[in-house]
């Protein structure tokens, strides 16, 4: 060929390396090696997040892992691409149609919090559906004993919203929970329980509108495993100004640690969450992550990595997994009954022996802080 006999072998090998910048990586003003330069941009996007979530797991933070979700999983196989573009950014993008959806109640919260991100022009090059993501993995490494979750970035932005009810609530049975996860992504039930690890870290405002901030385990600033073993205890109240009696809304059964002493909300029990723990099909998986923090944390890890991707192919988009920040170190606390509860409040669902914890002590109920920083009033 006429070209080879012009150029040495070696300069067309080099020159053929230079038009291939992807292949090349790059490396960011702050020293991270990335496979892209695009990935840079979100180095600084990181800093601008954790100032918003004051660099804390708290109710913020909660709420953009939340949205992450609920983007996310609108996306239909069964009623094709029209149906929702999953992981796209369109509850940003179309911020007045898919928040304004029942399940969606709250979700707006977290959309004003991350479209001034979009519309400051300070990071232009970011998309709605990467900003969500990314924001979901910044705000759980705020949560001590959570992974560094994956990140890749490309998503397109999004160009329709998704049509209402492909979001599950917590009044759904189990079947109709695991119909909804396979179509969307043929998540297994166990995916299903591996993305319900976020329940570590979460709240309902929403649920019963009489009581705000109201968590699902009695650590709700921590990424550890007392959701799986609580959701286990037999429930005996519901959180609230009643103080553990009747009053409950759709969605709702009864907690095992309904006191409530505001602004410290009880526990609030999701009926998805209850039905879940006892079902043979997910009881085992659950029960097994009681007390298992790193499995718990890598099992998440690897169901979120699918999850962030819906809507997709995995080969289009850019890993950036490496700006993504360091998670701040886990607590390496054991699993232990709250005060009052023991192995004989456990309802097991699962015939494998269950583990051997301790009981806090203390002869009242646990009373749960209503601030990560235990502090009467919060920033975030
Ligand atoms: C069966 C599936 C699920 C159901 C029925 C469900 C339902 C709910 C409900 C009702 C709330 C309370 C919202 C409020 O009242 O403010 C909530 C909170 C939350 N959910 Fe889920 N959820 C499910 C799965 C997931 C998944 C897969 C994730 C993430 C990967 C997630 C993350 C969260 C977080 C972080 C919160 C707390 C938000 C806050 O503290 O403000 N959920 N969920
Ligand atoms: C994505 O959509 C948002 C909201 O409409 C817009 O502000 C942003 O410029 C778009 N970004 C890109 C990269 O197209
Ligand atoms: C956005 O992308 C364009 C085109 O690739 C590039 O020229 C520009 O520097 C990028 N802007 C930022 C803030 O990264
Ligand atoms: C789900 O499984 C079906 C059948 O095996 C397959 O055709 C489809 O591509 C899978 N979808 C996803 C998102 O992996
Ligand atoms: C709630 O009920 C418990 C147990 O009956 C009681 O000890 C506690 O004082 C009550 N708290 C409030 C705020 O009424
Ligand atoms: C769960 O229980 C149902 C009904 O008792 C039974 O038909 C099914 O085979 C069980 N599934 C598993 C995975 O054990
Ligand atoms: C939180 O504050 C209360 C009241 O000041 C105190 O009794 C409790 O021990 C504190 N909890 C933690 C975890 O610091």
């Amino acid at each position: 060929m006429v070209f080879f006999s012009v150029f040495p072998v070696a300069l067309l090998a080099l020159s053929t390396v230079h038009a291939v910048p992807a292949s090349q990586g790059a490396v960011c003003s702050d020293g991270t090696a990335v496979p892209d330069e695009m990935c840079c941009d979100f180095i600084p996007l990181a800093q601008a997040l954790n100032t918003k979530f004051d660099n804390e797991c708290g109710e913020t933070a909660h709420e953009v892992l939340r949205l992450s979700f609920h983007d996310a999983i609108a996306f239909s196989q069964s009623q094709g691409p029209a149906a929702g573009g999953g992981a796209d950014g369109s509850m940003l993008v179309f911020p007045n149609v898919e928040p304004n959806f029942v399940a969606n109640l709250g979700i707006s919260d977290s959309v004003n919090d991350l479209l001034p991100f979009l519309s400051s022009g300070q990071f232009p090059n970011i998309t709605a559906g990467d900003l969500i993501q990314f924001g979901a993995a910044v705000a759980v490494g705020l949560c001590p004993g959570a992974p560094q979750l994956e990140f890749l970035a490309g998503r397109p932005n999004a160009t329709a919203p998704a049509i209402d009810g492909l979001i599950p609530v917590p009044e759904d049975s189990v079947d109709q929970i695991l119909a909804r996860f396979a179509d969307a992504n043929n998540f297994t039930a166990e995916d299903v329980v591996s993305l319900l690890v976020s329940h570590t870290v979460a709240r309902a405002d929403h649920v019963d509108p009489a009581v705000p901030a109201a968590p699902f385990d009695s650590t709700p600033f921590t990424f550890d495993t007392q959701f799986f073993l609580e959701t286990l205890l037999a429930g005996v109240g519901f959180p609230g100004p009643l103080n553990g009696s009747a009053a409950f809304a759709a969605g709702e059964v009864e907690s095992p640690l309904p006191l409530t002493e505001a602004p410290n909300s009880g526990e609030l029990r999701l009926q998805s969450d209850f039905v879940l723990a006892r079902d043979n099909r997910t009881a085992c998986f659950w029960q097994g992550m009681i007390n298992q923090e790193e499995l718990m944390a890598a099992k998440f890890k690897a169901a979120m990595s699918q999850m962030a991707i819906i809507g997709h192919n995995r080969a289009d988009l850019i890993d950036c997994s490496a700006v993504v920040p360091k998670p701040v170190p886990a607590l390496n606390k054991p699993a232990t009954y709250p005060a009052t509860k023991s192995f004989t409040d456990i309802q097991q669902a699962c015939p494998s022996p269950f583990p051997s914890l301790s009981t806090d002590p203390g002869a009242v109920e646990t009373i749960i802080p209503d601030c990560p920083d235990n502090q009467t009033t919060c920033s975030s």
